[in-house]
C-alpha cells in the first residue's frame, strides 16, 4: 500500500468545520478501501495572520509543492483592505492555470431543473485577476485585464483535451468579444484554432455572454462544457451552482502542470460560521475529484475505490433526505459525516 501526503488546508470562516467533517469521511472510506493517506496540516488565510504568520506561509507553499496535492477549505479575503487573496496568490504561485468545477443534478436534491450536467472551465490566472489596479488621478481609477496568447491557447488545449477524454460533445466559449476585441477577442481566436486545429471532432460555440446567461437559466441542459475567462468562469459558477441546489453542492478543482489543489467553489461564509450549519458536500465532493485525480496519477486503485465508496453513499443519502439545512434536510455539518460514515460502514 502507497502512502500518500497531501497538504490540507482548512482555511477560515466554515473552513475548519467542513474540513473536519470531509478528513473524518475519507479517513473512514480510506480505512476500508485500504488508502493510505497522510494529511499535512498547513495554515493560510486569516487564521495563519491571526496565528502571527504570514498570509500564506512559507511551510505551505514547501508542503504544497512537496505533496503535489492538497485540500483546500475557504479562505476569506477582507474587502477593500488592501490584501490579495489567497487563492489568487495560491493560483499564481503554482500556476493552477485550469480551474474545473462540474455542475450535475443530484439525486434527491429537488430544483427547477433535471438532468444538468456541465462542466466549468475557468482560466485560473489571468483576466481582471492581474491585480494591476491604479489610481490615474484622484477620483480615477483603472483595473487592468490581461489576455496573453500563451495562457488563452493553454487554457483552450486543456479544455479541448478534457472534453475529449472524457467524451464530451461540445464546448460553449462565453466572452465579450464585441466589447472587450483585444483582450476577450484573443481567448475566442486561440480556442477557435484550437478547436479547428485539434479537435475538430467536438463541437464549438461561442456565445456572447450576457446572452448565455438568459440561456443557462432558461435551459442549462443545452450546455456541455463551459469556456470562460477568470471573471466570468468566477460569477458562472455562482450561477450554475444556484441551478443544482446552491453553492453547497459544486466541488472544484485547481490544476496546474504539477501541482492540484482541490476546493469547493463556495467562500468561507462566515454569516454561518461556527455553528455546525454549513454543508460539507461541496468540500467532499472536491476531495472525491482528488482521489479520482489520485487513482489516475499514482496508478493506485485503493484511491479510486475510496471515491466509489464516498460517492455511493453521499449519493443514498441524498435520496433518503439525510441532508444539511441547505438542501432542506435537518443534520448539522458533523452529523451528515457521521451519516455517511454509517453507511460506508454497511457497504
Ligand atoms: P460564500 O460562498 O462564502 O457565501 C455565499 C452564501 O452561500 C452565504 O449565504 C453562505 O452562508 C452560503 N454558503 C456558502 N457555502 C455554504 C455551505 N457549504 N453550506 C451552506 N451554505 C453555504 O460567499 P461570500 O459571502 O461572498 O464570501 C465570503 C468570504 O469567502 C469572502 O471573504 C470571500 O473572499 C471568500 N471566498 C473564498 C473563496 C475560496 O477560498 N475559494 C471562494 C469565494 C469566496
Amino acid at each position: 500500500m502507497q502512502t500518500k501526503d497531501i497538504a490540507v488546508i482548512p482555511g477560515d470562516g466554515i473552513g475548519p468545520e467542513i474540513t473536519q467533517a470531509v478528513l473524518r469521511v475519507v479517513d473512514a472510506a480510506a480505512a476500508k478501501a485500504k488508502a493510505d493517506i497522510n494529511w499535512i496540516f498547513v495554515s493560510a488565510g486569516l487564521s495563519a495572520l491571526e496565528e502571527g504568520d504570514e498570509l500564506i506561509p512559507e511551510r505551505t507553499m514547501t508542503e504544497i509543492s512537496r505533496c503535489k496535492v492538497a485540500l483546500k477549505g475557504p479562505c476569506t479575503t477582507p474587502v477593500g483592505e488592501g490584501f490579495t487573496s489567497v487563492n489568487v496568490r495560491l493560483r499564481k504561485a503554482f500556476n493552477l492555470y485550469a480551474a474545473v468545477r462540474p455542475v450535475r443534478s443530484l439525486p434527491g436534491v429537488e430544483t427547477r431543473y433535471k438532468d444538468v450536467d456541465i462542466v466549468i472551465i475557468r482560466e485560473n490566472t489571468e483576466g481582471l485577476y492581474s491585480g494591476v489596479e491604479n489610481e490615474i488621478t484622484p477620483g480615477v481609477v483603472m483595473s487592468m485585464k490581461v489576455a496573453s496568447e500563451v495562457a488563452c491557447q493553454r487554457i483552450s488545449s486543456w479544455a479541448f483535451k478534457f472534453a475529449n477524454r472524457r467524451e464530451r460533445k461540445k464546448v460553449t466559449m462565453l466572452h465579450k468579444a464585441n466589447i472587450m476585441k483585444l483582450t476577450d477577442g484573443l481567448f475566442l481566436r486561440c480556442a477557435d484554432e484550437v478547436h479547428k486545429n485539434d479537435y475538430p471532432n467536438l463541437g464549438f460555440e461561442s456565445v456572447i455572454i450576457d446572452a448565455g446567461c438568459m440561456k443557462l437559466v432558461q435551459d442549462p441542459t443545452q450546455f456541455d462544457v463551459l469556456l470562460l475567462e477568470n471573471l466570468y468562469g468566477d460569477v458562472i459558477s455562482d450561477l450554475c451552482a444556484g441551478l443544482v441546489g446552491g453553492l453547497g453542492v459544486v466541488p472544484g478543482a485547481n490544476y496546474g502542470d504539477n501541482e492540484a489543489v482541490f476546493e469547493a467553489v463556495h467562500g468561507s461564509a462566515p454569516d454561518i460560521a461556527g455553528q455546525n450549519l454549513a454543508n460539507p458536500l461541496a468540500l467532499l465532493m472536491s476531495a472525491v475529484m482528488m482521489l479520482n485525480y489520485l487513482a489516475e496519477t499514482e496508478e493506485e486503485s485503493s484511491f479510486g475505490r475510496c471515491s466509489k465508496l464516498i460517492k455511493t453513499a453521499y449519493d443514498a443519502a441524498l435520496i433518503a433526505g439525510e441532508t444539511t439545512k441547505d438542501l432542506g434536510g435537518s443534520l448539522g455539518t458533523a452529523e451528515f459525516a457521521d451519516v455517511l460514515i454509517t453507511r460506508m460502514a454497511a457497504l
